[in-house]
C-alpha cells in the first residue's frame, strides 16, 4: 500500500484528539483508506506541549513553513486557526502541492474562493468537514448525499456556545451574563467569547454551507448577523408560553432572485426536532426539493468529534476522491444576490410595553393591517416593574422586513408605548 504522510500544524485540542483518534482507530481507518496514513511531522510553537502528546518518534518543530515545504509530505492539516498565519501557510501548502485539510471556518469564509482556486490550479484538494458542525457530516451530506437535489433552504443551530446558553437561559431561568459565564467555567465558550455570542461564528460556517448548498462564492460579507447578547429572559418565557423555542439559528434561503443569509436569534415552533436540540449540541436541517427535510444532530465541537471529520477527510484524500470543493463544478458557480435583510421574509414576535389604557391594542392592531401584515397570536401580560404598564407581545405572518420596520417605527411613535420595540424573527421550517 502507497504512504500518505501527513503533517499537522497545530497540536492543541483537535490536534491532540486527532492524534488520539488516529492511535485507537488505526486498524479501522487502514481497512478503509486507500494509503497508509501516517502523521510524520508536527509543527506547533509550544514544543513541549506537543511532545507530550506525539513523544518521540515524530519529527516535531517550531518552524510551520519548515513543514508545509518539506518535499516528504503529501497533506497539511491546518489547526492553527485565524486567517493571519494560518492562510499563509494553506497557501504556501498548496504551491507545494500538498493536500489540505483545514477545520478553520473563518480562513474558508473569508478566502474560500481564492484558496479554491489556487487548489485547483494546483491540482490538489482543499478538505473542510471539520469547518462546520464538528462531528456532523453535513457538508459531504450536501455536496455527495444530497446532491440530485435543489436545496431549497439551510438552517442550522451551528455554534454550540450559544445553544448552551440559549438553553441555560430557559431551562434555569438565568440571565444572559450568568449563562455566559458558566459557558466559560466549563470551557465550551473562549475567554473572549464575542464569536461565538455575537453571531460571527455562526455567520462563518453559513458562508460555508450556502456555497455549497446553493453552488454560490463564498459571501461572508453580505450575511446579516445578530447575536444573541440583547436576548432577556422575558422572551424566552413569552415564547415558551406562545409554543416557541429560541435559537440562534443561520439560514440560508433560495428565493427567486437571490439568496437570503441571515445569523440572528429565532422563534421556531416547539415541536421541531431542532427546537429541542439543547446543550452545546448542533444541528442542521437541510430542506431538498426531492428528498424534504433531512435533519442531521451531533457535537459541533470538541476534540475527537471535529478529528473525526479531520480523518473522514483524510481518508477521501487517500482515495484521490476529488469532489469538487465546494460540490458544484467550478463553471457553475454562480455569484447570485444576497437580499439585503430589508428584503428578508419572515415572521415577527414583537414585544411592546405600553401605558394600560383603552384602544391602544386597537391602534397597534390597525397598524398591522394597514401594513396588509397578518396576526398570527398575541399576548398581553401586566408587567412585573409597574402594574399599570403592560407587555403586549404579538407574532405576525411571514412579512417583508422593510414593512415590519414600518409597523414598529409607528408603534414606537404612539404616545401610550414606552421606550424601544423589541423584534426577534420567527421561522416555521416546514416548507
Ligand atoms: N466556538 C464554536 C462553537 C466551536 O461554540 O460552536 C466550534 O466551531
Amino acid at each position: 500500500m502507497k504512504k500518505m504522510n501527513v503533517g499537522l500544524l497545530g497540536i492543541g485540542t483537535v490536534g491532540g484528539g486527532l492524534y488520539e483518534l488516529l492511535k485507537s482507530n488505526i486498524t479501522e481507518i487502514q481497512r478503509k483508506a486507500s494509503a497508509d496514513i501516517r502523521i510524520i511531522a508536527v509543527a506547533d510553537k509550544d514544543i513541549s506541549r506537543a511532545k507530550e502528546v506525539v513523544g518521540n518518534a515524530i519529527e516535531i518543530t517550531d518552524d510551520a513553513f519548515q513543514l508545509v515545504t518539506n518535499p516528504e509530505i503529501d497533506v497539511v492539516i491546518e489547526l492553527i486557526g485565524g486567517t493571519t498565519i494560518a492562510k499563509d501557510l494553506v497557501i504556501k501548502a498548496i504551491e507545494h502541492k500538498k493536500h489540505v485539510v483545514t477545520a478553520n471556518k473563518a480562513l474558508l469564509a473569508l478566502f474560500g474562493n481564492e484558496l479554491f482556486a489556487l487548489a485547483k490550479k494546483n491540482n490538489v484538494i482543499l478538505a473542510f468537514e471539520a469547518s462546520v458542525a464538528g462531528g456532523i457530516p453535513i457538508l459531504k451530506s450536501i455536496k455527495e448525499g444530497l446532491a440530485g437535489n435543489k436545496i431549497e433552504w439551510v438552517a442550522g443551530i451551528i455554534n454550540g456556545t450559544t445553544n448552551f446558553i440559549l438553553t441555560e437561559m430557559r431551562e434555569k431561568g438565568v440571565t444572559f451574563t450568568q449563562a455566559l459565564s458558566q459557558a466559560q467555567s466549563l470551557g465550551y465558550a473562549e475567554a473572549d467569547p464575542s464569536f461565538d455570542v455575537e453571531g460571527i461564528d455562526a455567520a462563518h460556517k453559513l458562508t460555508i454551507l450556502a456555497a455549497l448548498s446553493f453552488g454560490i462564492p463564498m459571501s461572508f460579507k453580505d450575511v446579516y448577523v445578530e447575536g444573541i447578547k440583547a436576548l432577556e429572559q422575558k422572551d424566552i418565557q413569552y415564547a415558551e408560553e406562545l409554543g416557541y423555542r429560541i435559537k440562534l439559528l443561520g439560514i440560508a434561503k433560495k428565493r427567486d432572485k437571490g439568496i437570503e443569509l441571515r445569523v440572528h436569534p429565532t422563534l421556531i415552533p416547539e415541536d421541531r426536532l431542532i427546537a429541542n436540540v439543547n446543550g452545546a449540541m448542533n444541528a442542521v436541517v437541510v430542506k431538498g426539493n426531492m428528498v424534504g427535510s433531512t435533519l442531521f444532530y451531533g457535537a459541533g465541537a470538541g476534540a475527537l468529534p471535529t478529528a473525526s471529520a479531520v480523518v473522514a477527510d483524510l481518508i477521501d484524500i487517500s482515495r484521490a476522491t476529488n469532489v469538487p470543493a465546494n460540490g458544484f463544478n467550478e463553471k457553475q458557480i454562480e455569484a447570485l444576490p444576497i437580499y439585503s435583510i430589508n428584503d428578508a421574509i419572515s415572521g415577527y414576535y414583537l414585544r411592546i410595553k405600553v401605558s394600560d389604557k383603552p384602544g391602544v391594542l386597537a391602534k397597534i392592531t390597525k397598524l398591522f393591517g394597514d401594513k396588509k401584515i397578518s396576526i398570527d397570536a398575541m399576548l398581553q401580560k401586566e408587567t412585573k416593574e409597574n402594574k399599570s404598564e403592560a407587555d403586549i407581545v404579538i407574532l405576525s405572518r411571514l412579512a417583508l422586513e422593510k414593512d415590519i420596520n414600518t409597523v414598529i417605527h409607528s408603534i414606537e411613535s404612539l404616545s401610550a408605548t414606552i421606550g424601544k420595540v423589541i423584534k426577534i424573527r420567527l421561522e416555521e421550517l416546514s416548507k
